[in-house]
This record gives C-alpha cells, structure tokens and sequence, in this order.
C-alpha cells in the first residue's frame, strides 16, 4: 500500500516526535484516522491537538509498553475505534545512560526491556493483526546505532540491534499476506530524546525522517535510511576492520562533542 491509499494510523509511543512526524506526514497525504498509544494522557493530548483538524479524528489510548498485558489490547482496542490500520508505527523507545564497564545491570535490563522486549511483544500483536487484515505497514523505529553498535553506546545500540533483527524477520513472515515491515533507521535526530546533546553527524530532524518514510512506503522499501546518505556511509564503516573503525568512530563522535553535553550520544 503507498502511502497515499492511507487511512488509518497507530502511534504505539503516541508522544514520539518521530512518530508524530511520520503520523503528520500521512495526513497530508489523506489519512483521517489517528491513534495515539502512549502512558502520558496530557502529553497524548498535547500531540493530538497538533494532528487534529475539521477532516482529522485523532483518539488517544493508554499504553505502556512493559505491560504486555496490554500489548494485544492496545491493538484490538485501536481496531474497534478505526476497524483496519493501515499504518502502525512503533516508535516506543529510551535511552541508555551509558557508562561502559561500570553500567548498573538493573539499569541495562530496563532499557533492553523497552526497546526490546517490550516492542517485540507489541510488535508481534501488530504484526499479527495485519497478518489477519492482509494489508498495512508496521513502521519499526530502529537506528543507526542498532546497524553499528558502537562502544560509547552499546546498550542503546545493542537493544536497537535485536529490535532490528527481529522486525526485519517479521517482515518475511507477514510478506506472503499482503502486509510488510519498514525498519527506520535514523541517524541523530533532534527530538525530546536527544534535547540538550550535541548534534552528531549528518543530524538531521523529526519531519526529514518522517518524508523519508513516506517516501520510502511508496518505494514498498524494507529499510530506509535518515538521512539517506548515512545508509552509504554507516554499511561501508562496518566493513573496515575493527582496529580502524573503532578509532575513527570514536574521533568523529568527539569532533562534535562540546563540554556542555555531559549526556552521552546514543545515536
Ligand atoms: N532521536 C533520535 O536521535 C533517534 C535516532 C534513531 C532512532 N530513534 C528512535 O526513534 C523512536 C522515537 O524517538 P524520538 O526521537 O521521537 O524520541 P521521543 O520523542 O522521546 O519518543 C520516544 C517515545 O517512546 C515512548 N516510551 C518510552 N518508554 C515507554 C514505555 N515504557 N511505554 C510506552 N511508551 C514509552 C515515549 O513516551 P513518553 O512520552 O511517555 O516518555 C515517547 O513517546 C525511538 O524508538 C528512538 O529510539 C531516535
């Protein structure tokens, strides 16, 4: 389905400005019916007046991500509001505060918890429910940093690693029945999730992805790159050996590191 027959559209992570972006981009192309998914009903809110209009319903349903109690509700009762979704995005995910060798596992399990375990569950309803239907897309928010899995982020990119495995594997599952997966894999992006951190290279923003998403739903891609010249760049470093790509990965974070940003970049 291109992204101009879209009508329907679930947010799962509804205050996502990447989801958001993404869900904003299929209004203007002609979707009418918006879900919002998300554990924070004023924020839910907030992002629904943004997308709301005289042609636009937007609805908002509570969701938190590590209850997988909820994870096939959250579908079904997104299904009973709207019937068939066309579009669902999955752009649950945190960041990890990452300190090497030192990291507090409790810590580690709750980030590989949501951006894993608990959106592979979801994920899976989704999927399942598409499956039945025989049509839509399940937009998967991966990332760079899931391709790469860098030293100065590995829990972040190593939960995005498995997240990505899996959706891409899901994609062949669901392919036979009409309905597909677009894994996303943004670079640095300057969101809520980022604020405060210095940009990385080739940054970019929430609406650049979110045309490159669409766009990409029109091409009935797999996986697209934002923005598309980190796809030539990240796949040609993962082919140098480790003793080169380690240094130069770590010198051109460095370059756009500033004193300020004592959060480490998980992008
Ligand atoms: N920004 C980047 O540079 C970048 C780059 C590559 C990939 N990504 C990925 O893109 C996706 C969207 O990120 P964003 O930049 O749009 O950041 P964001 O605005 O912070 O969105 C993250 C979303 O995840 C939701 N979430 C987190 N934990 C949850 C839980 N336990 N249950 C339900 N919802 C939960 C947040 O809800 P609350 O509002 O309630 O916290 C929020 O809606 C994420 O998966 C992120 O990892 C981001």
């Amino acid at each position: 389905m291109s992204a101009q027959a879209v009508r329907s559209v679930l947010v799962l992570g509804g205050t996502s400005d990447i989801g958001t972006a993404i869900a904003a981009a299929l209004v203007r192309r002609g979707a009418t019916e918006i879900l919002l998914a998300g554990r924070d009903r004023s924020r839910l809110n907030e992002a629904a007046h943004t997308l709301q209009s005289s042609s636009v319903s937007v609805t908002c349903i509570d969701f938190e991500a590590t209850r997988t109690d909820q994870h096939r509700s959250v579908i079904q009762q997104a299904v009973e509001r709207v019937g068939d979704l066309d579009v669902v995005i999955v752009a649950v995910g945190v960041l990890a505060d990452e300190t090497g060798l030192d990291a507090d596992p409790t810590a580690i399990a709750e980030v590989v918890t949501v951006n894993m375990g608990a959106t592979m569950g979801v994920l899976t309803a989704a999927a399942s429910r598409l499956r039945d239907q025989g049509h839509g897309t399940l937009v998967v928010l991966s990332s760079v940093a899931g391709f790469l899995v860098r030293s100065d982020n590995p829990i972040y990119g190593a939960s995005k690693a498995g997240l990505d495995a899996y959706a891409l594997a899901l994609d062949e599952l669901l392919r036979p029945s009409g309905a597909r997966v677009l894994v996303v894999r943004p670079g640095f992006v300057r969101t809520s999730m980022t604020a405060g951190m210095a940009d990385r290279p080739m940054a970019t923003t929430a609406p650049s992805v979110a045309d490159a998403v669409v766009s990409a739903m029109d091409r009935d891609a797999r996986i697209v790159w934002a923005p598309r010249l980190v796809g030539l760049v990240m796949p040609a470093i993962r082919m140098l050996p480790q003793r080169i790509r380690g240094p130069l990965l770590r010198r051109s974070m460095a370059r756009n590191d500033d004193p300020a940003n004592l959060k480490s970049s998980n992008e």
